[in-house]
């Protein structure tokens, strides 16, 4: 199927870019939003040939097999709450994913999508100035057809077709995505958020830059925090960086 019919279903939905190619639809929105476009205006590739990931890594996006979108929020949101963005993504995406392929999908924190144990999703979130005032590009890649892993994504990350019996269309993925993205000021999305995040409750290792620390994840704050505590009865909670969750993807001790 030409990766154009896959995504007909968006046909009608205004502001919308479907490309072949390009280096990443991030980028692409980050012009649009420079241009003017309104909120929610998207991107979305059927390949990129540099996908950038969250901490500065890069995102694997190889042709026919994955949905990578940009999406364009200018956010009514008081500027105090614009860090709450990446997370209200995250569960925008779980339903998404739940909706079109019928998969249980939780969060892992911050804000990775996972399906049966796997990673099948990665956030990418940017402020972008504008004369505008502040607006988001929210990037979320999802690995829906069967694809290749590199060794090292192949011990962390899975795909939505593995789990279904038919293969999910990434244009009804892209639209259940939209949807949900439109409404993403609107969600309740603490409640949801705490329900689907698969870290609470577990050992977690924090990594660092001078290295690793394990805790106990306790809880999401009010701006989507991860409330941890230390061997030594010491609480803290972390607002960035990389947690690895025990029993979850490489980290089984
Ligand atoms: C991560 O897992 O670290 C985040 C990955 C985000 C990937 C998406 S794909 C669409 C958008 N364009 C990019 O270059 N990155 C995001």
């Amino acid at each position: 199927m030409k990766f154009l019919e896959e995504f007909a279903p968006l046909a009608g939905r205004s502001h919308l870019q479907v490309l072949a190619q390009t280096d990443s639809t991030n980028n692409r929105v980050k012009e649009l939003a420079d241009a003017g476009a309104p909120s929610g205006a998207a991107v979305i590739a059927d390949r990129q040939t540099a996908g950038r990931g969250r901490l500065g890594r890069s995102f694997s996006s190889p042709a026919g097999v994955g949905l990578y979108l940009s999406y364009l929020l200018r956010p009514t949101l008081p500027e105090d709450r614009l860090m709450t963005v990446p997370a209200l993504a995250a569960v925008a995406g779980a339903r998404a994913v739940r909706r079109a392929a019928g998969l249980d999908c939780g969060i892992k924190w911050p804000n990775d999508l996972v399906c049966a144990g796997r990673k099948v999703s990665g956030i990418l979130t940017e402020l972008v100035p504008t004369q505008s005032g502040p607006a988001v590009v929210i990037g979320i890649g999802i690995n829906v057809h069967e694809q290749t892993f590199s060794p090292d994504a192949a011990q962390v990350a899975g795909y939505l077709d593995a789990w279904t019996d038919c293969p999910v269309s990434r244009g009804e993925l892209a639209k259940a995505l939209l949807e949900e993205l439109d409404g993403l000021e609107t969600l309740d999305g603490l409640r949801e958020y705490r329900a689907a995040c698969l870290t609470l409750g577990r050992t977690v290792r924090l990594l660092r830059p001078d290295g690793t620390q394990q805790a106990e994840a306790l809880g999401i704050d009010r701006d989507y925090g991860l409330i941890v505590r230390y061997g030594d009865g010491r609480e803290e909670t972390v607002r960035s960086g990389e947690v690895s969750v025990r029993g979850l993807y490489g980290y089984i001790e």
